[in-house]
């Protein structure tokens, strides 16, 4: 008998729900009053067997704060609807929503590098931002004085160290230089990573931008592969059907030299404002590495070979978001990143 009563009122408390406060009060009357069921329910219990007695008592208690407990939460809810009622506030507008953030469009392209190039085994290596002489100019073969290292305008932070002058690297070849003198050939690794150079700011040049260089030494690596190499990463970046071309160019630390085009990915080499009316636009420097450079990161260079490129990552970017001026990547306008939504996570 009781415990059917029981079975019965515990449904219709579970399915008792509002939030007007004289709804609530009626509940609270009806359940928890001092005339209420549940009141009631504890002086039938109290005629009940002894054994009843023990299984019933738990029931009964359970029951009680079941009761107690959809009150307080009721009480809550519409103590909130209340305050919000009196302060002109609507509970049933939908929420204002919030945005989810975009990644930068040069992480975003350098991520897309590396994805490539790890398919051809590259491992990604890094290095510190602030270099001595040795690891930036010297031990790439950049000989002291000489004009090639105006190639690059260098902001100098110190004079004269262990290793040279410090400075912001200028390029991320110093990480190649690094990783040849700490470890043992076969290197095949990509180096990505923040430069600076002692430019005046425009929308053609910045004091810092970002670049992927690369490296490959071992046995037999010729100028085949670097080619073969670069071809593959342009077509998986661009698109099949992209063209390649070589020219020949001079670095201190490669030995062929080259720069590489690709056909214009604007106007397909139709001719635009992009690629100047010629079909090609440059997007790398790239050679084989100079013997000197092995040696002097202990290397030896009639055994071993190896070919290095270095590009940068705002072109890249350009050449695939169409972004006419460089200072919108470090500018941090909402605006202009939100454009380059992903679903990369
Ligand atoms: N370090 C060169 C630069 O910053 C790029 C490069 C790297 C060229 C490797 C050739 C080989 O301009």
């Amino acid at each position: 008998m009781l415990q059917e009563k029981i079975t019965q009122y515990t449904a219709e408390i579970n399915a008792f729900s509002t939030d007007h406060a004289d709804e609530l009060e009626q509940f609270r009357i009806k359940f928890l009053g001092t005339k209420g069921i549940i009141k009631d329910i504890f002086d039938e219990f109290k005629a009940v067997s002894p054994e009843e007695k023990r299984t019933l008592g738990k029931v009964l208690n359970e029951f009680k704060q079941l009761a107690e407990a959809k009150y307080q939460s009721l009480k809550d809810l519409t103590e909130v609807a209340d305050t919000a009622k009196d302060s002109g506030l609507d509970l049933t507008l939908p929420g204002e929503g919030f945005e989810v953030g975009a990644r930068h469009p040069l992480a975003l392209v350098r991520r897309e590098i590396v994805e490539i190039f790890n398919k051809l085994g590259f491992i990604v290596a890094e290095g510190p931002e602030i270099e001595d002489d040795w690891h930036n100019f010297s031990a790439l073969n950049f000989p002291e004085e000489h004009p090639a290292r105006d190639m690059q305008d260098t902001f100098f932070i110190k004079k004269g160290g262990e290793k040279g002058d410090i400075a912001l690297r200028t390029h991320t070849s110093s990480v190649q230089v690094r990783m040849m003198e700490a470890g043992k050939p076969p290197f095949r690794a990509i180096m990505p990573g923040r430069v600076y150079r002692n430019e005046a700011i425009s929308a053609r040049a910045h004091c810092f931008f970002h670049q992927v260089e690369g490296l490959y030494v071992d046995e037999n690596v010729s100028f085949a592969d670097l080619k073969q190499t670069l071809f593959y990463f342009v077509q998986e970046l661009y698109g099949e059907g992209t063209k390649v071309r070589f020219r020949p160019s001079y670095f201190p630390f490669t030995e062929p030299s080259a720069e590489m085009d690709i056909s214009c990915t604007i106007c397909k080499g139709a001719g635009c404002q992009m690629c100047k009316y010629s079909g090609w636009v440059e997007i790398l420097g790239c050679g084989m590495v100079d013997p000197n450079v092995l040696e002097n990161c202990g290397i030896d260079s009639k055994k071993y070979s190896g070919f290095a490129f270095g590009m940068g990552i705002e072109r890249i970017a350009n050449l695939k978001f169409e972004i006419k001026d460089l200072r919108l990547f470090s500018e941090n306008d909402a605006r202009f990143l939100k454009q380059y939504k992903t679903s990369l996570i």
